[in-house]
């Protein structure tokens, strides 16, 4: 029997944090031993924000490097560069014209995104179209299960509209996928304000931890990260700061964060978070050092393997998408 596939992706805008391991990345290590995995670096993305050229280039084989050094094998999975393989943009223009400005308007992360330029004018049009890009991303392998954080659940709901949408206009052609998000690590929130996502772009560098920070500033972050105004340990939304250290460390010991909670019920905040910080070098240390000895030529030659793999399987899917479309192929 034929496994099923997963697609998933991270832009390389910026350094990859605990927020995109234990919302994403972590899982893929896993599913990838059950599923026909494909894992993009989605640089394309990456570019609906202004990015320079040279930095651009470096972060994209970063965060390949670190797909590998956290576990991906590219003996089990397809890991690959967006902008390597024409098919995504070219489906992305063919699911443009079956989408409603409507659908794109009222997405999370685009008001989140725009609300940042000075006025509504000035918002880029690739800003307003990234969802058509992650859902030509996603429809064009034929994938069933996508493993994100929270924050995607949107953006794949549109996949699906629109995948719906051309079957129904033009046949049976795409795959109608499913999310796959694990309540574990769906969201974790910046370390200096827990009311909103822990996040590449967010200004302080205190917001995050980033994967290959060195052991003395992970525990620095910790140590300074915002805590509850009201002592004692506990697992309760009235405490939305320690939540979201709980949570973390429940992501990365496996112990339910109402244990740990416990565990700690009788210690201040300073003893919490210096173990805390301790678990979490620990935890990152393994990948740090795997990717330390990983080379820049082994990258180069999976990204160029993966991109022919990736090409493959996206020429026969938009062969078919334009035939169904009427174009003469
Ligand atoms: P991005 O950094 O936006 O490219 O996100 C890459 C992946 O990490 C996506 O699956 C996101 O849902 C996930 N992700 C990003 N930030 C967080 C976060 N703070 N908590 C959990 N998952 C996250
Ligand atoms: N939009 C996703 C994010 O920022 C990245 C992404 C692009 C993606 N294409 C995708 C994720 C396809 C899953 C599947 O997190």
């Amino acid at each position: 029997m034929n496994k099923q596939r997963i697609f998933s992706g991270i832009q390389p805008s910026g350094n990859l944090h605990l927020g995109n391991y234990l919302g994403a990345v972590k899982n893929w290590i896993k599913l990838q031993n059950d599923y026909d995995s494909i894992f993009c670096i989605v640089d394309l993305h990456a570019i609906t924000v202004p990015q320079t050229p040279q930095e651009l280039s470096k972060k994209i084989f970063e965060v390949a490097k670190l797909y590998l050094a956290a576990g991906i094998d590219p003996g089990k999975s397809i890991i690959f560069v967006q902008s390597r393989v024409n098919e995504h943009a070219e489906l992305m223009w063919l699911l443009n014209t079956i989408t409603k400005t409507s659908d794109l308007t009222k997405m999370t992360q685009f008001k989140d995104k725009s609300a940042k330029e000075a006025n509504f004018e000035s918002v880029s049009a690739g800003l307003l179209n990234y969802p058509i890009l992650m859902a030509a991303d996603i429809l064009l392998y034929d994938t069933n299960l996508v493993p994100v954080g929270e924050d995607q659940l949107q953006h794949i709901e549109l996949t699906r509209k629109l995948g719906r949408k051309f079957n129904q206009q033009f046949g049976e052609t795409f795959v109608i996928p499913e999310e796959f998000i694990r309540k574990e690590g769906k969201r974790i929130m910046g370390l200096d304000n827990p009311l909103d996502k822990m996040s590449k772009s967010a200004s302080s560098e205190y917001n995050r931890i980033n994967l290959l920070d060195s052991p003395e500033i992970i525990t620095k972050k910790i140590m300074k990260a915002i805590t509850d105004s009201e002592q004692g340990i506990e697992y309760s939304d009235q405490k939305p700061a320690l939540k979201n250290l709980l949570n973390i460390f429940s992501s990365i010991t496996n112990l339910t964060p109402e244990k740990i909670a416990s565990t700690y019920k009788d210690n201040g905040y300073k003893e919490f978070k210096e173990d805390l910080a301790e678990a979490v070098v620990d935890y990152l240390k393994p990948i740090q050092e795997r990717y330390n000895k990983i080379s820049d030529e082994t990258v180069k030659k999976v990204l160029d393997n993966g991109a022919a793999r990736a090409r493959k399987l996206a020429q026969i899917k938009m062969k078919e998408v334009k035939k169904k479309m009427g174009m003469i192929i």
